[in-house]
């Protein structure tokens, strides 16, 4: 296994999963395979970098607000890195496992099934929309994963900034009328090794988790179960508040949630419920040090 992206949210999850499930995984840094950069780009597809079953790619450019000013950097990254990935592993008769994202979606008609219409509406998507024509136009037999407003605790998210502002006593308003389907890294990295292990068919699968939410609802979804772990049971405080009242650069789509049709004829189970992924998370944020930076 080839793994780009590996010192990301997911890709550090993805490590230790495929590492877990007994599988030799590679995962140069950036710098050591950069897949914008062409040498590199050239020597993977030369078998430079080794020889493969799979090639799973986790990079990304993921700051959705600052894509719509760094188009050209979010462009390459996003959506022409798929294609030289995919023409590697074609070439090379390797498969193409590539995450996506539900931010392919307007958000008008949600929740979503893999045969849904995408019709991105901020950068961010249209350069990831890019990145799966590409990634199918290079290697037929890729597999595309969508997926949705992820959390981990190797990186910046929605949940850990809303768990660390309630730790600090903040007071916390946030968006409810933002629907989408919130997926822990540890419960992805397992579902894609799913995939990987069901030799799955190309195309696009929507790998997220099993409950549509609000942000809002995330938001005390997610510090409930920091006070569960503390033994607290006070309920947390959180204004509702609309899209409206807190303007972004990029706009969101209104309801992204994904759903999966495709995932229980390859006997991939569904992932756990989020109330349980949501302990797991922060007992591990208690584990490891504070984010710094804004929201993801
Ligand atoms: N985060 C979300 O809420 C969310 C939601 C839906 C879909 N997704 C998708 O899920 C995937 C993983 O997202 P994530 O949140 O884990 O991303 P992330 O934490 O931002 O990680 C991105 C990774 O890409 C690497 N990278 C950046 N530029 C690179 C380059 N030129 N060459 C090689 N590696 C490069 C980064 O390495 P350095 O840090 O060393 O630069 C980092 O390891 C992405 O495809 C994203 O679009 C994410």
């Amino acid at each position: 296994m080839l793994v780009t992206g590996g010192s990301g949210m997911l890709g550090r999850d993805v490590v230790t999963e495929f590492a877990r499930r007994g599988w030799t995984v590679a995962s140069p840094g950036h710098t050591d395979l950069d897949v914008v950069f062409r040498p590199h780009l050239e020597a993977l597809a030369q078998g430079g970098y080794g020889q493969y079953d799979w090639v799973v790619n986790c990079a990304a450019y993921t700051a959705v607000d600052r894509a719509e000013e760094e188009f050209m950097a979010a462009t390459l990254l996003n959506g022409v890195a798929p294609g030289s990935l995919g023409f590697a592993c074609h070439q090379n008769g390797w498969r193409f496992l590539h995450v996506g994202t539900d931010f392919v979606f307007d958000g008008e008609a949600g929740p979503y099934e893999e045969g849904a219409l995408p019709n991105p509406v901020q950068a961010y998507g249209r350069t990831k929309l890019m990145g799966e024509d590409h990634a199918f136009q290079f290697c037929p037999d890729a597999v595309v994963a969508r997926t949705s407003w992820l959390y981990g605790a190797h990186g910046k998210s929605f949940p850990r900034t809303l768990v660390e502002a309630a730790r600090a006593g903040k007071a916390l308003r946030v968006v409810a009328d933002q629907t989408g389907t919130p997926t822990s890294t540890v419960d992805l990295a397992r579902t894609l090794a799913d995939l990987v292990a069901a030799s799955a068919p190309g195309g696009v699968y929507h790998t997220a988790g099993p409950e549509p939410m609000t942000w809002h609802a995330l938001a005390v979804r997610a510090i409930r179960a920091d006070r569960r772990a503390q033994g607290l049971t006070d309920e947390p405080s959180v204004e509702p508040i609309t899209t409206a009242d807190w303007p972004t650069p990029a706009r969101r789509p209104r309801d992204s949630a994904l759903v999966s049709t495709k995932l229980g004829a390859l006997g991939v189970a569904p992932m756990r419920p989020v109330d349980e992924s949501l302990d797991e998370f922060v007992a591990r944020l208690s584990a490891v040090p504070p984010a710094t930076g804004g929201l993801a």
